[in-house]
């Protein structure tokens, strides 16, 4: 299997909170440390990537965060007037298009066509040639996808756009992203989980979705957020003995190093539940004892991706 890195496109998807946003920026990262042009697209206006960068909001245009490191905020209004603007050769028709706001009535008729348009953008960022003006081939476009259950629904949405439309350019366009989506040589998905009952479940038949029902191929599962194990169980116990005999600051301590030692065991149970029920190997990402994660700590986790 090749490396998750060398893929042209990877999803990154998960439960809501999880770290998907960050697991992005930090596969980013590691990519363009191996000088690669990466980019992270964002979809429904993050905007995660520039504030950890501190660049003003990149919007609708590709910015480049951090050498080799590419960032867009994928607004559909935005993709789908410049899908027709590629579309379209006749500029009469054009403005009459825009001028109707017939967008606005259209995406409001037609659910999932803002999915649509939004992976028709991330499409093209991945393509050897490019559509738009000046635009370079990125070797890896990262997708900072929406949680679980939309997760889902949104890479479904060409297969069921070739499916509605049945011939046609739309027909042939959404069978083309379709097929780019579901090409495992060329796209992965990934699975942010963190270690926890419920999203331990969750990525489980998270996984089963994406690959019964999507067909695409999930190629990791990064538990996120996991506690450093400090002690042994002798350590442990010294600890439990001495935090009974100690009051004040220093009992508080013990006590605080035992919770922590007895939440880093509880995680490590549910890494072993979540071994178990994935398919796909799972990587551990460490919890970063900070308040506001930025550079310094993204490239931590880069390196812990690579
Ligand atoms: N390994 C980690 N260590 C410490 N904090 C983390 C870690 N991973 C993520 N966080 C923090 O957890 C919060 C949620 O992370 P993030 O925004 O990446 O999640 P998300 O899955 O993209 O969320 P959403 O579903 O809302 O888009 C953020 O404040 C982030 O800084
Ligand atoms: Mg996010």
């Amino acid at each position: 299997m090749p490396d998750l890195l060398d893929k042209k496109m990877i999803v990154v998807t998960g439960k809501g909170g999880v770290g998907k946003s960050t697991v992005s920026i930090a596969l980013g990262m590691a990519a363009a440390a191996r000088g690669k042009r990466a980019i992270v697209c964002e979809v429904a206006s993050q905007e995660n990537a520039s504030r950890v960068f501190r660049r003003a909001e990149v919007g609708f245009n590709e910015v480049e965060i951090s050498p080799n490191l590419w960032s867009i905020s994928i607004d559909p209004d935005e993709s789908m007037r410049e899908y027709v603007l590629l579309q379209l050769k006749v500029k009469a028709m054009r403005d009459l298009l825009f001028r109707s706001r017939i967008f606005t009535y259209l995406a409001a008729a037609t659910p999932g066509l803002k999915e649509l348009v939004t992976i028709g953008k991330i499409w093209e960022l991945a393509q050897p040639d490019r559509k738009v003006k000046k635009g370079r081939e990125y070797d890896l476009v990262i997708v900072d996808a929406p949680a679980t259950g939309h997760g889902i629904g949104f890479l479904q949405t060409p297969r069921t756009f070739a499916g509605i439309a049945r011939m046609g350019p739309i027909h042939s366009q959404a069978q083309e992203l379709d097929r780019f989506i579901t090409d495992h040589e060329r796209t992965g998905v990934a699975i942010v989980s963190i270690p926890e009952e419920m999203p331990v479940n969750e990525s489980a038949t998270l996984e089963q979705a994406l690959r019964d029902e999507v067909g695409v191929s999930v190629d990791r599962v990064y538990m996120n957020a996991m506690y450093p194990e400090r002690f042994d169980d002798s350590e442990a116990g010294r600890l439990e003995r001495a935090a009974r005999d100690a009051d004040g600051s220093s009992g508080a301590a013990l006590r605080a190093a035992l919770s922590q030692h007895h939440r880093a065991r509880s995680q490590r149970a549910q890494l072993d539940r979540l071994r178990k029920s994935a398919r796909a190997p799972v990587k551990t990402l460490p919890f970063i004892f900070k308040p506001d994660l930025k550079v310094p700590e993204f490239e931590r986790l880069a390196g812990a991706l690579s």
